[in-house]
């Protein structure tokens, strides 16, 4: 396959994302600032992606898991880089998946108030949302991302051989994301070869990204599915990855903008077969705790006064705020 470049246009921050097998090794070079003399490669122990900068480089490894991804994490990063010597002029290479980006792409932004990173996302979910776009956060105990910054990388590029030795569970977190862009684009690209499916989700991304950087308006439709997604990876403890979250977030929403009159079963029935043909569960887990739910929905980052939710609807799917509880717990109810 040839290699794609899909350009996210923001003015002097804009990048290209590239798509390809076997494009790593001769574009990241090429991709070093001239003033760049260190790099610092941010990555986690089973990754082993071979990172070939063509400067001084060293690796920093991050441990898995949700709970890692804190401000204590961002700390030690930081320190290790002071004591290594990294400066501003210097760059991080993010190697990963949305772990990694988010946590490298944020501890870039604010050491030594900011210096460019280069993201290499080597999951399914990674390519399709995480490492492009420019959101970076932590997490805290009370809500999922809510510290963060927009810091966007100086390029991306997705290797698409990382993905050969990808765990199902990890493919099913990216069919998570991808179902997601079934519903907020216009195409049904279910029949696409891997590799177009991710330059389709790309280029829809940056588009929206290009347009709203900031989410103050249409980038909001990314968010599609993820209201329920982020109190459940918080009330299940992050038993549920971030991926099969969103499945269930996705098919909760299409419950919820039934009961509101705002979508038919039909286009109910229509993201079922979507989830269905991604491999992917979307019925609650039988301990949920539905107050609990509800009660984090007012946690998320996204909720203003009411409980903003994206939702489908005659128009598409847009930003709703909700101030019916009964309707939310009906909807949850109907998923059990
Ligand atoms: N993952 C949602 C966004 O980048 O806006």
């Amino acid at each position: 396959m040839e290699t794609t470049v899909v350009d996210v246009n923001l003015g002097e921050h804009s990048y290209p994302v590239f798509i390809g097998t076997g494009c790593l090794q001769p574009i990241l070079p090429s991709l070093i600032p001239p003033t760049a003399r260190r790099a610092a490669v941010i990555t986690q122990e089973n990754i082993g992606v071979e990172i070939a900068t063509g400067i001084e480089q060293k690796t920093f490894y991050i441990a898995d898991g949700e709970h890692i991804k804190t401000l204590t994490t961002i700390e030690k990063l930081c320190s290790e880089w002071a004591k290594w010597g990294l400066t501003r002029s210097d760059i991080i290479i993010a190697v990963g998946g949305g772990l990694v980006t988010d946590v490298g792409g944020f501890a870039a932004s604010i050491y030594h108030r900011g210096l460019e990173v280069i993201h290499v996302p080597t999951t399914l979910l990674g390519m399709v949302d995480a490492a492009t776009g420019g959101k970076t956060a932590v997490n805290l105990p009370e809500g999922k991302n809510l510290v963060g910054s927009f810091w966007q990388p100086s390029a991306v590029v997705c290797e698409l051989e990382t993905l050969l030795s990808l765990p199902e569970r990890e493919w099913r977190c990216g069919y998570g994301e991808m179902a997601k862009y079934h519903f907020i684009g216009s195409n049904d690209f279910r029949q696409l070869e891997l590799a177009e499916q991710i330059t389709h989700c790309v280029r829809f991304k940056a588009d929206v990204v290009s347009e709203d950087e900031r989410e103050t308006g249409r980038r909001a439709i990314l968010n599609y599915g993820h209201t329920l997604a982020h109190a459940l990876e918080l009330e299940k403890d992050f038993v549920l990855a971030h991926g099969e979250a969103v499945a269930i977030g996705i098919r909760y929403a299409a419950e919820v903008a039934r009961l509101l009159g705002r979508i038919d079963q039909d286009r109910v029935d229509e993201h079922e077969s979507v989830l269905k043909h991604y491999g992917l569960s979307y019925t609650l887990p039988p301990s949920s705790d539905i107050e609990k739910l509800i009660a984090l929905f007012s946690r998320d980052k996204k909720a203003v006064e009411k409980i903003s939710f994206v939702l489908d609807g005659p128009k598409g799917i847009e930003l709703v705020e909700i101030d019916d509880k009964v309707i939310l717990k009906k909807a949850m109810e109907a998923l059990l």
